[in-house]
Order: C-alpha cells, then sequence, then structure tokens
C-alpha cells in the first residue's frame, strides 16, 4: 500500500523524462498528498491497476472514474477549487526556490484555461496538459 501511494504522488506528472528537471515534495504537502490519496482511493473505487497504467506512462484517457480520482486529490489537498481548477499561487508553493517559478506559471496558467464538462474532466484535463508541458517532473 505504501509503495502504490508513493507512486501515485508522481501521477500528475508521469513519464520519466531525462530532460525534465525532478522536483521533490516537501515532507509537509507530501503527507497531506498521501492522505488525500489514501481517501480519495476509498471514495472513487479507482483500481490500482489504472493507476501503476498511468504511473507507467500511459497516455491519460477519458476514464471516468480516474478523473473523480485527480479531482479528488486536488481538491482534498487543497490545490483545486470547486469548478476544478488549478489555485495558482498555492500551487505554486510546492516548487521549492531554486526551481524557475516563472516558467512553471506559465504552465500553470496556459493549462488552468481547460474547461471539462464537470469539475472532474477540468482537473483531469489540467493534469493531463500540466504532465505534457511542464519543465519538470514531481517526485517524492
Ligand atoms: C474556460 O472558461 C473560462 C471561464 O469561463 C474562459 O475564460 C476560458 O476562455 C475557457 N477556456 C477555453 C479553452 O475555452
Amino acid at each position: 500500500m505504501a509503495g502504490l501511494l508513493i507512486m501515485l504522488v508522481t501521477l500528475c506528472v508521469g513519464y520519466v523524462v531525462a530532460d525534465k528537471e525532478i522536483v521533490y515534495l516537501p515532507p509537509d504537502k507530501l503527507t497531506i498528498v498521501l492522505q488525500s490519496a489514501m481517501l480519495c482511493i476509498g471514495e472513487t473505487g479507482v483500481s490500482a491497476d489504472v493507476l501503476i497504467e498511468y504511473r507507467s506512462g500511459k497516455e491519460f484517457g477519458t476514464d471516468k472514474t480516474f478523473q473523480k480520482f485527480i479531482n479528488c486529490i486536488l481538491s482534498k489537498s487543497g490545490y483545486a477549487d470547486e469548478s476544478g481548477h488549478i489555485k495558482i499561487e498555492k500551487a505554486l508553493e510546492i516548487f521549492p526556490k531554486n526551481v524557475d517559478k516563472d516558467s512553471i506559471r506559465k504552465v500553470i496558467l496556459e493549462c488552468n484555461r481547460e474547461n471539462g464538462s464537470d469539475p472532474a474532466e477540468t482537473s483531469f484535463k489540467f493534469a493531463k496538459c500540466f504532465r505534457q508541458k511542464a519543465p519538470v517532473k514531481i517526485v517524492i
């Protein structure tokens, strides 16, 4: 279970891409995300298999349960608002001072313009966009 939760944390940014800078989640943020993930697995019923597939680089599809899972984690941990969009300043807090926050902010702003048909899809579209375009990969 602990291993699964650790993998979940990196879901939003996905692939191991060599040219992406690695960003480690600070311990206080990590705790909140892991607690949210645990609750959200229960609430959404998302399967471990699905999570592992996405973790290992599968393209984000249209799986509604997975969309709800992403939205659940982001809203429970306080990074998404009711519409499913990202709270930009709060999201920027997770990045250490040595990363280029301006370029990350640009990607967040760009990805946050996407709208889904419901909050789950909106968060999902953000995560998909961020995963593709962010200059960093978040790990723990
Ligand atoms: C998403 O909705 C917002 C607010 O209604 C709007 O400003 C924005 O242009 C929309 N984005 C897209 C890509 O349609």
